[in-house]
């Protein structure tokens, strides 16, 4: 996606900062207050009772129900589905936050600006339709008067963005061109042709016009249908393939239905325009159209970003029905559970969603909905002549072939069982055809493998042994690993401790600065890859905060000044001995201090969890998120008084170390445990009083840094 790189850093950065999660998620969630969180019905599944919650200060929700949740971008890129930059977008919109972007190099403008005006001339056509179609004479005679005679309400041409486009030649092309569009634009979208006398005459004349968006919103093509009934005009027009439309990978309707798929768990795929326009005014929103051709598996795995259940919708035209049979193996192989749907005969779905009531529609759905293995062998049953024995072996294979597919293997069996009934046959007769099928598939898959392994590398059993230790090793010191870096991510930032140089200045000592200190001179680093990763991460974020560092001191010390002009200001119109005076105005004092430092403290401790769980990295955004709302256990420490059961953060000095040390006592145990399997392999051999050495000098190291911290450590396993 070349967008990413176009929003300039300082925006994104505007962004995050400015997207306040508690408005984020209330554009879509009724929240109430709970204490210092808000709570509501979670979005991404259904529930009756809240558990959606949602941390102002952290700046991320999450279920505890179902888990999911983030910062305000990885929410809305959950719930809208949407790219980072997609929803870097959703939210500059929403903040009214304008995008400034970012100078292009040669290379990118060349590859970008094609792209980028192709789209912009899109847009524009699409208003201009859509003007068309409401807003002059002709457009509100022939279109709008169509679309009415059809029983489309005003809502659904809003939301599926309707248009018309007048009959005159140029109509479209003098106004895109009056408005600075270049011809070229106009050729390269199909929106126009090139006459040989060098004039422009428009594709979509005298036509209703639907619109067809990518998933971001954007409108890649166009389909105009005639309104005249003559058999000498083509019925469709639509936009030609071009480098912003790639007609098999997209699907129409569904930027409208996504969320309905996904709240329903499922897609329904009919074949027309007017068939999703027509189910989603009734209520079934949840439905997408292959524009009359065959599905692809670049539409497959569109869908599969949002369900794996499809049901696919046929009118009952038997001819109709066989042909895009062939299309559905393909769903079959990719994991998808196809349901299959015919309608009454004579019906098409936009003709049944107009005669019936959303109940109607539903249990007849509930009714109707039929396997796709079934299906196909009933329809294929009653379309061949099943006496004829060349003709049932046909069948069988046909079968047999799609059953191969399916990744399941218990599926597979059943559905071998239920074919062999169907079609009067032995089991064995099909599984026997199914595995060879298989094989087939197989070997093909296989080939492929072969090719690439052979071309990546010579298998050296060294080192597959190397890897599998060292995999284990990474998994015993996965917890002590993951433990500093939650520590990080949460308090990262934050001051530990002081030190003092031989001129007497102060140095500040962060947590980050305390843990790179520990872990640098021993070489130690993290030997979980998404560890490691992350850990990078941090350290990336260093300079971006001291950067930051002058502006928030200098905002820290008004906030003080704030408070205590406030404060003396009170103080002031009171009449109050001297001593009684100096008092209080040294108490001021204190307390402004403790405003200015709480203010650079609280910016610290959320510095480096906000910015990772908005990071355009999946995985570093997904650790850091869950690190953040992990629940961590209260420690039991309490305050001289009793009174208040200190929190984590207050603990750091205790707790930093202490996980520093937790993961190198694990290192130490880890050798320890390799030097034993050492010494017993080499039992008795001149090396093993060697060894023994060493391993008595590990023993004695490891009860040190033990004792060091105290009993009540526990050593990560
Ligand atoms: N289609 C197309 N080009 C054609 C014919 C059909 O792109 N020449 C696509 C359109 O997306 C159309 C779908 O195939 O919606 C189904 O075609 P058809 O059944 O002929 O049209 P309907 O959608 O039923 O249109 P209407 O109900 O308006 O007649
Ligand atoms: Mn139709």
């Amino acid at each position: 996606m070349h967008h990413m790189q176009r929003i300039d850093n300082e925006t994104v950065r505007r962004i995050l900062d400015t997207a306040d999660i508690v408005e984020v998620v209330g554009d879509f969630v009724k929240l109430k207050r709970s204490g210092a969180n808000y709570i509501g019905l979670c979005p991404f599944h259904n529930e009756r009772t809240p558990s959606f919650s949602v941390s102002k200060a952290r700046g991320i929700c999450k279920c505890f129900s179902c888990g999911k949740g983030g910062s305000a971008v990885g929410f809305i890129m959950e719930l809208e589905k949407l790219s980072y930059v997609e929803a870097l977008r959703w939210l500059a919109k929403k903040y009214n936050i304008e995008i400034k972007e970012r100078e292009l190099t040669a290379d990118e403008l060349a590859a970008a600006s094609e792209r980028e005006s192709m789209l912009a001339l899109n847009e524009f056509a699409l208003d201009f339709f859509e003007h068309s179609l409401t807003e002059t004479d002709e457009g509100r005679n022939i279109g709008l008067s169509y679309f009415r005679e059809r029983g489309i309400s005003d809502a659904s041409i809003k939301k599926f963005r309707l248009g018309y486009a007048p009959e005159k030649r140029d109509a479209l092309s003098s106004a895109a061109m009056a408005k600075g569009y270049s011809g070229e634009m106009l050729k390269a979208t199909g929106l126009c042709s090139l006459t040989e006398r060098g004039t422009y005459y428009d594709r979509f004349r005298g036509r209703v016009i639907y619109p067809v968006f990518a998933l971001s919103g954007k409108v890649l093509a166009f389909g105009g249908r005639t309104l005249k009934s003559s058999k000498d005009v083509a019925k469709y027009v639509n936009s030609p393939e071009s480098i912003i439309y790639h007609k098999s990978n997209e699907l129409y309707g569904l930027y409208q239905a996504r969320r309905a798929i996904v709240s329903a768990d499922k897609c329904i795929l009919v074949e027309g325009y007017m068939d999703v326009i027509s189910m989603s005014q009734r209520g079934i929103e949840n439905v997408v159209a292959s524009s009359g051709t065959s599905l692809t598996e670049g539409q497959i795995a569109l869908i599969h970003r949002f369900t794996s259940n499809v049901t696919v919708i046929y009118d009952s035209d038997p001819a109709g029905i066989k042909a895009s049979i062939r299309g559905i193996d393909m769903l079959l192989a990719q994991g998808m559970n196809i349901k299959v749907m015919l309608l009454p005969q004579g019906d098409d779905p936009d003709s049944f969603a107009k005669s019936h009531t959303l109940e109607e529609i539903q249990s007849y759905m509930a009714e109707h909905e039929t396997d796709f293995i079934r299906f196909k062998a009933r329809i294929m049953l009653s379309t061949t002549n099943s006496d004829d024995p060349v003709a049932r072996a046909g069948i069988i294979s046909s079968m047999a072939k799609s059953i191969s597919v399916i990744p399941d293997p218990v599926l597979r069996s059943e559905y071998v069982k239920e074919c062999a009934r169907q079609l009067s046959t032995s089991e064995e007769v099909v599984a026997l055809q199914v595995s060879r099928f298989r094989n087939e598939g197989l070997d093909r898959e296989a080939g492929k493998a072969r090719t690439e392994e052979v071309t990546q590398s010579v298998p050296d059993p060294t080192i597959q042994v190397r890897t599998t230790r060292n995999a284990d090793k990474s998994a015993f010191l996965r917890p002590g690993e993951s433990e500093i870096l939650r520590l990080l991510v949460r308090y990262g930032m934050m001051t530990i401790a002081e030190s003092q140089d031989a001129e007497g200045n102060l140095t500040e000592i962060s947590v980050l600065d305390y843990v790179r200190s520990e872990l640098e001179p021993d070489n130690i680093t993290f030997t979980n890859p998404d560890l490691d990763a992350l850990y990078g991460a941090i350290l990336d974020l260093q300079p971006q905060w001291e950067a930051e560092l002058p502006g928030l001191q200098t905002r820290a010390e008004a906030a003080g000044r704030d408070f205590s002009e406030a404060e003396l200001g009170v103080l002031r119109s009171q009449a109050l001995s001297m001593s009684e005076m100096t008092k209080r105005g040294n108490d001021i004092a204190a307390r402004a201090e403790e405003v200015k430092s709480g203010f650079v403290s609280d910016a610290a401790e959320q510095f480096i969890a906000r910015r990772l769980a908005a990071s355009p990295d999946d995985t570093v955004r997904a650790m850091a998120t869950s690190m953040i709302s992990e629940k961590y256990v209260l420690s039991k420490i309490y305050t001289k008084n009793n009174q208040k059961i200190e929190t984590e953060r207050d603990l750091l000095s205790i707790r930093v170390p202490r996980a520093v040390y937790g993961l190198k006592i694990a290192r130490l145990q880890w050798d320890e445990k390799e030097l034993r399997l050492m010494l017993a392999e080499k039992a008795g051999s001149p090396e093993s009083v060697e060894i023994l050495a060493s391993l008595q000098e590990m023993r004695r190291i490891i009860a040190e840094i033990a004792k060091y911290l105290g009993e009540r450590i526990i050593l990560p396993r």
